[in-house]
């Protein structure tokens, strides 16, 4: 076993100061528990901050552990374009990660996307879009390993001893699975959306990745993958840490809604995507609801499409919502508006160019995604290799 295979974690020895925003989204329908889980989240994630800097400055020497340590694995369903709201919660922090040395690993989550519709719709396509944003917003193949699921058969492999080591009534239990199945048109639970928190956690474990950035909805998933780690040491592995349990890492901006104060979709018409130009964000920001009062104030509870407004321009341009709010003063909601658009054009005239360059050449995103499908078969067979191995099954 090597050391890269500890379950210990270091993280309890380090108190945080920081702490992070919390969401001033409307309510949710959670209960106390779910709270008391995100809060406990919260903290862990200011840890982990801390560990990441701490790994960032650190002695080089110390590399080897640190580095298996603090690799981490994120993804995202190809189901169709990102907009600012991935750009500005998940995106730009991957390129922070990536960039203060830690490893990482994006999964193009292709099999996830017929959990909860029957087709695969334009896959192709939005794998190729999903590829163009992550390299304009500066994720580097050379240090990140973009793959897609269904290039990873051992990956997919490892699905077989995790589901041992799950119930069904676990399964049923889990709040965001009951909630997609709710929100897929009366559709019956398919066997893979019931199990795909269990495919979630062979795509953290087939890498050993520690630290696994993800929204609020994703922690349920996130707590099946440590049981699933803990459970396999235990029963398969004499309590020996093939797999150590991985942290969530939540991101520190709040639930943004759409340009009509509820919740974002693409169906709803009421997203700005990074692929986007400069005069469809203008017409999407001219037309995003806001109210009759003149003067422009960051209320959150009594004014939230407007406080949402201000939350994204203050993201784009790094300033508190109230402070674009003070600038805006008595403008009202033109001026307002005015402010978002030149923030998100501002802001993403960079990347979009950079989109525009990079879909000029598919054979180039085609040898992006043929790297690091090589590179995760690498390590899924190698970890593969290490579960048969512990499971008495190398014949
Ligand atoms: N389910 C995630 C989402 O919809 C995407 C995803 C797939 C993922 N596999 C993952 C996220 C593993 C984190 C870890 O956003």
């Amino acid at each position: 076993m090597t050391s890269s295979m500890t379950s210990s974690t270091t993280s309890s020895t380090i108190t945080s100061t920081t702490h992070r925003a919390t969401p001033f989204a409307p309510a949710d329908t959670r209960d106390a528990d779910e709270s008391a889980t995100y809060a406990a989240a919260l903290e862990r994630s200011a840890v982990l901050d801390a560990l990441i800097d701490q790994h960032a400055t650190g002695d080089p020497d110390d590399s080897t552990e640190d580095a298996a340590r603090l690799r981490m694995l994120t993804g995202d369903r190809p189901t169709g374009p990102l907009h600012i709201g991935h750009y500005l919660a998940s995106l730009r922090n991957r390129v922070r990660l990536q960039d203060k040395g830690v490893e990482t690993f994006v999964v193009i989550a292709d099999y996830q996307v017929i959990t909860d519709r029957d087709s695969v719709g334009e896959v192709g396509a939005n794998v190729q879009g999903l590829v163009l944003d992550y390299l304009a917003a500066g994720l580097d193949p050379a240090r990140t390993t973009i793959f897609t699921h269904s290039a990873v058969p051992a990956l997919n492999q490892l699905m077989l001893p995790f589901l041992s080591l799950v119930t069904d009534a676990e399964l049923r239990r889990n709040p965001t699975v009951k909630d997609e199945l709710a929100l897929s048109d009366g559709r019956p639970l398919s066997g893979l959306l019931l199990t795909y928190p269990v495919h979630q956690a062979a795509d953290i474990l087939f890498c050993h990745s520690r630290i696994v950035p993800v929204g609020r909805d994703q922690l349920p998933h996130l707590e099946q993958t440590r049981a699933i780690a803990r459970r396999f040491n235990q029963r398969y592995a004499a309590g020996h840490s093939v797999f150590a349990e991985p942290e969530a890492l939540l991101s520190e901006v709040p639930l943004l809604l759409g340009t009509d104060g509820t919740k974002m979709s693409k169906s709803k018409g009421n997203v700005i995507n990074l692929r986007d130009t400069a005069d469809e964000t203008a017409a999407r920001v001219r037309a995003a609801r806001t109210d009759s009062e003149r003067r422009i104030t960051f209320d959150p509870k009594g004014r939230p499409a407007v406080a949402n407004l201000l939350t994204i321009a203050g993201l784009f341009l790094d300033e508190s919502p109230e402070v674009v709010a003070e600038r805006v003063d008595d403008g009202g909601a033109q001026a307002l508006k005015r402010v978002v658009t030149d923030a998100v054009n501002d802001s993403l005239a960079g990347h979009r160019a950079r989109r525009a360059d990079l879909a000029r050449d598919p054979a180039y995103l085609t040898s992006v995604l043929h790297e690091g499908n090589a590179r995760a078969n690498e390590v899924a067979e190698r970890t593969l290799a290490t579960v048969r191995a512990v499971m008495g099954m190398s014949y």
